[in-house]
């Protein structure tokens, strides 16, 4: 069964605490935080004292937290993400010209490194770093904003990335998706071979409560 991880860009920020313990209390284990600057990305959310508010609500839950950085030399704020208690840092193949001294640094300072790829970026341009990360986030729309709608050509893109972590002897490594996952695309998602969904607008935005639609999605990604 594929793992879900709730994003919080589409949570009610006004009742950020209580949201979160309902993602919880529906069985998903696993947050997402997006730090958007801007620049890399048109749009700005979140740093991290939010983080540090996330991540209190989690640890009593114990839950885990990773980090998405969409921003511009990311390299900057490694360590006060970690300090802030990111338990996974995202940096994107885009933005980072010095990609594996990035993934080194995230691992010295104590927490599990993945790499984001963008829908037009061919996956090439991570073949050299896979053996740094823990996990690939391979990027269903064009990052920014939530509620965007799923680009299928990314489907393809995991079964390659499935088929050369195992020409590489990487099968550990994981691969999660993010960006207009829900009901209508999970199922295609999992069978392309994505151990892991990111999901906002589909937890935090759609017709149920949060544990109602953790449920649906749990149900449509199972349908064989
Ligand atoms: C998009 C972000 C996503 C976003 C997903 O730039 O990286 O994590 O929150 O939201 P949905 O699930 O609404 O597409
Ligand atoms: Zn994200």
């Amino acid at each position: 069964m594929i793992e879900l991880a709730a994003s919080v860009l589409s949570a009610d920020f006004a009742e950020l605490g209580n949201q979160l313990r309902e993602v919880f209390d529906a069985g998903v284990s696993k947050v997402h935080v997006d730090v958007m600057d801007g620049q890399f990305v048109p749009n700005l959310s979140m740093g991290p004292e939010v983080l540090r508010a996330v991540r209190s609500v989690a640890k009593t839950a114990g839950a885990t937290v990773a980090v998405h950085l969409m921003i511009v030399q990311p390299e900057r704020f490694l360590k006060e993400f970690v300090d802030a208690g990111a338990e996974r840092l995202i940096v994107h193949v885009e933005n980072a010209p010095l990609l594996a001294r990035t993934l080194s640094h995230i691992l010295e300072l104590g927490a599990q490194a993945s790499v984001a790829i963008n829908p037009a970026t061919p996956l090439v341009m991570l073949e050299q770093v896979l053996d740094q990360v823990s996990s690939v986030l391979v990027m269903s729309v064009d990052p920014g904003f939530g509620g965007q709608r799923f680009n299928p050509t990314i489907l393809d893109k995991i079964a390659r990335l499935r088929s050369l972590l195992e020409q590489r002897k990487l099968a550990h490594v994981k691969i999660a998706v993010d960006g207009g996952v829900n009901t209508d695309t999970i199922r295609a998602v999992a069978r392309a071979g994505a151990d892991c969904a990111i999901v906002g607008s589909g937890i935090f935005n759609s017709h149920g409560s949060v544990s109602q639609n953790v449920a649906a999605l749990r149900r449509a990604a199972s349908v064989p």
